[in-house]
């Protein structure tokens, strides 16, 4: 039985693109092509997530392959190609090695998927968004990476678990680079419509923030081997479900920037609204003077690696 239209494709079959996929079928959002270059592994992976049909209770189809030909119709192609981090190792060493993967996935996207809009997720996150637009030459609305609604969901947790409330009556905000430099917006975090000022001293939530920062990194180093994937599925599935259902919601994402924020001719994360066309819009939200300056620093940054990306295309 094949894939019905419209269907996923998520290229990386290994924990953030079999976990996404799961997510995906199980919470009855589409169907779902699974690609990897390793043999009979997303087959394999696809045949399970099937089996459990009967019992999670959806009617969701998943067909694993090696075939590039499979993704052909896709409307949302996810892109977790790509080495995770190991301890010690920041997002930016994985920068070389995730740069050749995501050239070969991207130019088979560009052949085999041409109307398609990308979620990267692969890492350096923004680098790796730059360069998939770069390779495939999509208008830059349809290429935009999965950071911000990851970290802003561990800023979430860290707060309602100090808290012992709800995850979800925490609204909090995180924009900038997905990397030690990104920004956790405290002036727009919010616990029941209210600053969690008064329920949290200033200095313990700076260690919040600084926490969400390091967020990927703890769990690397309590892994061991790979990186976080459960909250990047869930944060994949839901941009996933805002475009094809074209919910218009504005959720944190890395996207391309014209002049917002006072950035141009980069991606970034920032706070977009989500739809059919990918992105639709990007929300400029007003900051204070330090957060600011914080983005500004984190842009630099990216800045770099996006400048680092490009002089290996051009030595390769
Ligand atoms: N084409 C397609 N798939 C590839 C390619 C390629 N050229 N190279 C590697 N892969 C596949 C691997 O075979 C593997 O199954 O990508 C998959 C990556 O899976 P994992 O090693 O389990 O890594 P994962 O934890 O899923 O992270 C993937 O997402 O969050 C980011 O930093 C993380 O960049 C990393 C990516």
């Amino acid at each position: 039985m094949g894939v019905r239209k419209p269907f996923v494709a998520v290229i990386g079959a290994g924990q953030v693109g079999a976990t996404t996929a799961q997510r995906i079928l199980e919470k009855g959002i589409s169907d779902v092509v699974l690609f990897d270059v390793v043999e009979g592994m997303p087959q394999g992976k696809a045949l399970d997530l099937m089996e459990a049909a009967p019992i999670e209770g959806h009617d969701r189809r998943i067909v694993g392959t090696n075939r590039y030909e499979d993704i052909a119709g896709a409307e949302i192609v996810v892109v977790t190609a790509g080495l995770p981090r190991k301890p010690g190792m920041t997002r930016e060493d994985l920068l070389a090695l995730n740069a050749k993967i995501i050239t070969d996935v991207c130019g088979n996207i560009k052949k085999f998927a041409p109307d398609s809009k990308l979620i990267i997720v692969t890492n350096p996150l923004d680098v790796m968004t730059h360069l998939a637009a770069k390779v495939t030459g999509f208008s830059k609305n349809r290429v935009f990476g999965m950071a911000g609604v990851l970290d802003t969901a561990r800023m979430r947790y860290f707060i309602a678990d100090r808290l012992g409330c709800v995850p979800q009556e925490v609204k909090a905000i995180v924009l900038g680079g997905h990397g030690d430099l990104m920004v956790p917006v405290s002036s727009h975090t919010l616990v029941n419509g209210k600053s969690p000022s008064g329920a949290i001293p200033t200095e313990e939530l700076s260690k919040i923030e600084q926490r969400t920062r390091d967020g990927g990194a703890e769990i690397v180093a309590l892994l061991k081997t790979g990186s976080a994937f459960y909250a990047p599925a869930s944060s994949v599935c839901e941009m996933v479900r805002v475009v094809l259902r074209d919910e218009k919601q504005v959720l944190p994402v890395c996207a391309f920037l014209s002049g917002e924020y006072g950035l141009k001719n980069m991606y970034f994360g920032v706070p977009a609204e989500l739809g059919k066309n990918g992105i639709e819009r990007v929300v400029e939200i007003p900051l204070t003077d330090e957060e600011k300056k914080a983005l500004t620093q984190s842009a630099a940054k990216v800045k770099q690696g996006i400048e680092e990306v490009d002089r290996i295309a051009i030595a390769s």
